[in-house]
């Protein structure tokens, strides 16, 4: 019978002849294969007989070589594994070429890796970065099912770019070299292939509140994509983003579904991805000891996803922070880039950073901020200078979550629309979930990648999704 190493680890399978396919990881003293299957961050250890076996095939066990082992599972005789596998019969189902291998047994720089993004998820950090990448996206499709949401496809080409999220990606079939023009000397997208001017979507929430306003509680899972010239390790061209969007809930019940939402799958992997998070954790302590005391981190991967887990974000308006930061040290002695001297301000990630790492040291929510910083959309308060936004903050990455109450009232939104030169023609659609059966909506977006992040530990994006694609990167 054919197992995975996972099985062969975790379940009791006395002594019995087995099988198992793999890629070899490392071969030692020509007797010890440690094999791995990608079905746990542990290998096996298989025990050659090489007395017994080909010269020939013993030449073809290397690093990367991918292998049919036919043998027995034994008790193990050395340390570090409870079992192991006495090889009967061994096939080479691919060779790996030990001089090229690009994945050699040895520590690799994370930059490299990027260069061989391929062959990365053969070495174990990649592989549990990538069991932590697809656990938590079943959590959270696991979360919404179990709270009663109904998953939507937003469309992934969109006609409108009246959201305003981002620069977007064109989408178009017009031969650049030579365009169908207009009269007056435009581009004509009349003759494009949708008759109009298209885009890859910035986001999929103004689809998800036509469909919050059917079906009650939805969300979307899908990619997004951004065309701003943000060579950061917190930003991607083209990332995923989840987005519910509720019917009849106000901005105090999105803060409680956000909260609740990424606690609920923070503790799901606490719980199905120990072994992966273990790993990923001493990686992480190895990091920290080259890194002078002042700048280690206080508390472990895991102590961190657990703090998460069981304190309370801290909810903070706009106005409290603001007032926070101007009596803060480093705004007074002037250390900030941008120094905060009014009300109004748009805050920079070196002030979101100062409130969750220096000041209040847990995830912060922000609400309530000014209009003019924000997306026309969002709910108006009553003050008529503020709305109803939150932003999600988190320790070592900054905004994790951005949403809001969305703007309900017909006149309100078109006074905004007007004011920001949005067209009502553009968006006539959005504009009838208001004419009929308005009421409260709220929603959030959250980026699974910044999640994937702050569950791995991993200080750069592009090593938590398989094919970063960043400005002038989409190789593979
Ligand atoms: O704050 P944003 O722009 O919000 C929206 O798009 C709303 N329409 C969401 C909603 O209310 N339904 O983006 C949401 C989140 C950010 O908080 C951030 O985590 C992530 O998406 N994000 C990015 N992640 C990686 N790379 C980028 N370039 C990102 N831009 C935003
Ligand atoms: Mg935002």
């Amino acid at each position: 019978m054919t197992y995975s190493v996972s099985q062969l680890l975790t379940q009791d399978i006395k002594l019995q002849p087995i099988e198992i396919k793999g890629w070899v990881r490392t071969f030692r003293a020509n007797r010890f294969i440690a094999l791995n299957d990608g079905s746990t961050i542990n290998n096996i250890q298989c025990v050659v007989d090489f007395e017994s076996t080909d010269e020939a095939i013993l030449k073809r066990i290397t690093t990367g070589a991918a292998v049919h082992i036919k043998g027995d599972l034994v008790e193990s005789q050395g340390k570090g594994q409870k079992v192991e596998i006495q090889v009967s019969s061994i096939d080479i189902l691919g060779d790996s070429h030990p001089e090229d291998y690009p994945i050699q047994p040895k520590k690799h720089s994370f930059e490299f890796l990027r260069e061989n993004a391929h062959l990365r998820t053969r070495t174990s950090t990649f592989s549990a970065v990538m069991r932590l990448r697809s656990s938590l996206s079943f959590a959270i499709h696991k979360y919404f099912n179990d709270n009663g949401f109904y998953y939507m496809h937003t469309p992934i080409i969109t006609g409108s770019d009246a959201e305003g999220a981002g620069e977007m990606f064109r989408v178009s079939t017009l031969d650049t070299k030579n365009p169908p023009l207009t009269d007056d000397g435009n581009v004509d997208y009349k003759k494009d292939f949708f008759g109009k001017e298209t885009n890859l979507t910035v986001s999929g929430q103004l689809e998800a509140e036509t469909y919050a306003m059917a079906l009650g509680k939805v969300y979307t899972f899908g990619p997004t994509f951004r065309a701003e010239n943000s060579n950061t390790s917190r930003h991607l061209a083209e990332f995923w983003m989840i987005e519910p969007e509720v019917a009849f809930m106000d901005l105090a019940g999105n803060m409680d579904l956000a909260e609740d939402f990424m606690k609920s799958v923070l503790s799901y992997v606490l719980e199905h991805n120990c072994e992966d998070l273990e790993f990923l954790e001493n990686r992480l302590l190895d990091e920290e000891k080259t890194k002078p005391q002042a700048e280690r981190s206080e508390m472990s991967l895991i102590e961190k996803i657990k703090f998460v887990v069981d304190n309370n974000f801290k909810r903070v308006s706009y106005t409290e922070a603001i007032d926070i930061l101007k009596n803060s040290k480093p705004n007074k002695k002037k250390k900030f880039n941008y120094i905060i001297e009014e009300w109004g301000a748009d805050l920079q990630s070196e002030h979101e950073r100062f409130l969750v790492e220096k000041h209040f040291k847990c995830p912060v929510i922000l609400f309530d901020y000014p209009a003019n910083i924000k997306a026309f959309y969002m709910r108006l308060n009553e003050d008529g200078k503020t709305v109803r936004a939150m932003d999600i903050l988190f320790p070592g990455i900054g905004e994790m979550v951005g949403g809001s109450q969305r703007e309900e009232r017909l006149d309100v939104l078109k006074e905004k629309m007007k004011a920001l030169d949005i067209d009502e023609e553009e968006l006539w659609w959005y504009l009838d979930l208001r004419k009929y059966g308005t009421a409260v909506h709220s929603g959030f977006g959250l980026g699974f990648e910044r999640l994937v992040m702050f569950a791995t530990g991993m200080g750069n994006i592009r090593d938590v999704i398989p094919y970063p694609r960043t400005p002038q990167n989409a190789e593979f």
